[in-house]
């Protein structure tokens, strides 16, 4: 990806405060992590930006259903959700929560904004109400029969059996999905933001942005083709959120203050550091880079930048939108037994073993990835602990116990692996710029796979009784080529890599080390660090041949 700027803000997608952190969420934050981390190596100045979004109809309800105020809720989430993302090692700078004085500050400052552009408007609309709860009903709040084909119990927006979409007040016998008490229709006055008069503008700025991926222009521009509408950014109360200035009981909508969130916790990170928020977010300071799923395209391919352009401040250079995640080839589901929390898969499997097996499965077009469980133990076994591993304990447990610890200078450019070295080195540089991390994890196992293929090849066991001087060659050779790899996969599985380097003794290493000799020196003794994952290991999540999941 070019980059413009010197200084780049990524991001992650702010999670409701509302639910666990579970292996489909995940895979968007190893995307972005990967790709931070790769940013950190080759020594860019990055930093990843993320938090709660913590504001909404969902969230305020279920903290009355547990008798709770939802500040206890939001509270307990970020403590679980920090403590996952740790688990999973994504290395956010900062995580932080749309609930703060910051972004309570820059949403009232970009509404003002917008608002005295002119790009703000009142009027009064029609809204489901329930009159025993006291409170508008949001579409997931209403339930009734399909008005076009009357399946039963469908949602207020969008009927999941004909896929037809209507407005809540057509559904067949509506009810509160809270009391079951049937609705009225209820006026109020709203905020709404005038999209459609961007619609030229971001026109203009989705066609001539060379980092979005096609498949996703093309459909943001039919989008805007068909006619955009006018959005309504506020809530009547009870409502959790920020209060409208001036009103007594609106509030913004969740979606005007989450995207927001992205720019409070900035200024969060850059508080007692030596910079600020709008050295990232006022124009053509930083490179942005959102990464989201496909379900919310809208937001910030319309919404999000149109409420930046409105209110003068940096555009995303470039938002990078990956698909869902099905498990043995379906929608994950909790009746299937499909449905796994992070902290459910921390307990069971390291983390890092899901990492390597979503960088195996993520490109850079919006896919949905597939994880199978049986895949997933081969692929562990197969790829990273028969190849890359063992490849590493037998140069370095060879150095070892056979030429007592001693590696001697080489160079990689003047030996016989040179050229595969020069190839694997650069296409996987490309590959992570180009967010293409499958084709990165089949280059790095090329790479050791020619590796081991040198020691095989050598047979320095045997070597060892006629030239101690050409088997410390060899050896050295594969052992500077572990401490490429151990760069190479290091955005990927940050500890284990970790691990490897220390076994050479080396730490911080960075892209440019890459190639550089280790020189003469005595590296540590070696250990194991990655064993096969057995059926015993799979069977702590749950997964067993012969059952459901057999392979
Ligand atoms: O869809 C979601 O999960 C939202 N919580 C994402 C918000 S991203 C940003 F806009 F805050
Ligand atoms: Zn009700």
């Amino acid at each position: 990806m070019e980059l413009k700027h010197e200084r780049v803000l990524v991001t992650s997608a702010l999670i409701y405060a509302n639910g666990p952190v579970h292996i489909g969420h995940i895979v968007e934050y190893i995307q972005t992590d990967i790709f931070v981390r790769f940013l950190r190596l080759i020594g860019r100045d990055v930093i990843y930006i993320c938090g709660d979004d913590t504001h909404g109809t969902p969230i305020e309800i279920n903290a009355q259903r547990q008798g709770v105020g939802p500040e206890e809720l939001i509270g307990k989430y970020y403590k679980e959700h920090t403590r996952d993302f740790k688990s999973f090692r994504i290395s956010f700078d900062n995580f932080y929560s749309t609930n703060s004085p910051e972004n309570k500050r820059l949403s009232d400052m970009i509404f003002s904004r917008l608002k005295e552009a002119g790009h703000i408007y009142q009027k009064e609309i029609e809204l489901t109400y329930c009159e025993h709860c006291r409170r508008f009903l949001p579409d997931r709040y209403v339930k009734g029969k399909c008005p076009r084909c009357g399946a039963d119990e469908q949602y207020g927006d969008v009927c999941e059996k004909c896929n037809s979409t209507y407005e809540p007040a057509d559904l067949i016998e509506p009810y509160c999905t809270v009391c079951k008490s049937r609705p009225v229709k209820k006026a109020s006055n709203h905020y709404f933001f005038r999209l459609s008069s961007f619609s030229e503008r971001l026109r203009e700025w989705i066609t001539s942005n060379d980092n979005l991926q096609q498949e996703i222009k093309n459909f943001v521009l039919n989008w805007i083709k068909e006619g955009l509408k006018d959005w309504c950014i506020s809530r009547d109360g009870p409502y959790f959120g920020f209060r409208v200035p001036g009103e007594e009981n609106k509030y913004y909508y969740v979606w005007l203050d989450a995207p927001i969130g992205y720019i409070a916790s900035t200024e969060n990170y850059c508080k007692g550091r030596d910079c600020s928020a709008m050295d990232y977010w006022e124009s053509d300071r930083a490179s942005i880079i959102h990464f989201i799923g496909k379900d919310i395209i809208y937001f910030h391919f319309l919404f999000w930048p149109a409420m930046l352009m409105g209110s003068g401040l940096a555009l995303p250079e470039s938002i990078v939108v990956h698909g869902f995640l099905n498990v043995a080839g379906e929608k994950m589901s909790k009746s299937r037994g499909t449905f796994f929390t992070a902290e459910e898969f921390a307990n069971a499997i390291s983390p890092e073993l899901l990492r390597f097996y979503y960088a195996s499965s993520l490109g850079p077009k919006m896919e949905d990835i597939n994880l199978d469980f049986w895949d997933f133990q081969d692929r562990i076994n197969n790829e990273l602990v028969a190849n890359i591993a063992n490849f590493a304990y037998r140069v370095l447990s060879f150095a070892n116990t056979r030429l007592e610890s001693r590696l001697k200078a080489c160079t990689i450019r003047e030996s016989p692996l040179c050229n595969e070295h020069a190839a694997c080195v650069e296409g996987i540089r490309h590959a992570y710029d180009d967010l293409d991390f499958r084709a990165a994890v089949r280059l790095i196992l090329r790479l050791s796979s020619a590796g081991n293929k040198h020691f095989q090849d050598n047979a320095p066991w045997r070597l060892i009784n006629e030239d101690a001087g050409k088997t410390q060659e060899v050896v050295s050779l594969c052992a500077n080529l572990v401490k490429d790899i151990a760069i190479a996969l290091s955005p990927i599985m940050p500890d284990f890599c970790s691990k490897l380097a220390a076994q050479l003794g080396q730490e911080g290493l960075s892209w440019d080390d890459m190639g550089i000799s280790l020189g003469e020196c005595t590296i540590p003794r070696a250990e194991i660090i990655l064993r096969r994952l057995g059926d015993a290991d799979m069977a702590r999540l749950g997964v067993k041949r012969g059952s459901l999941w057999q392979a």
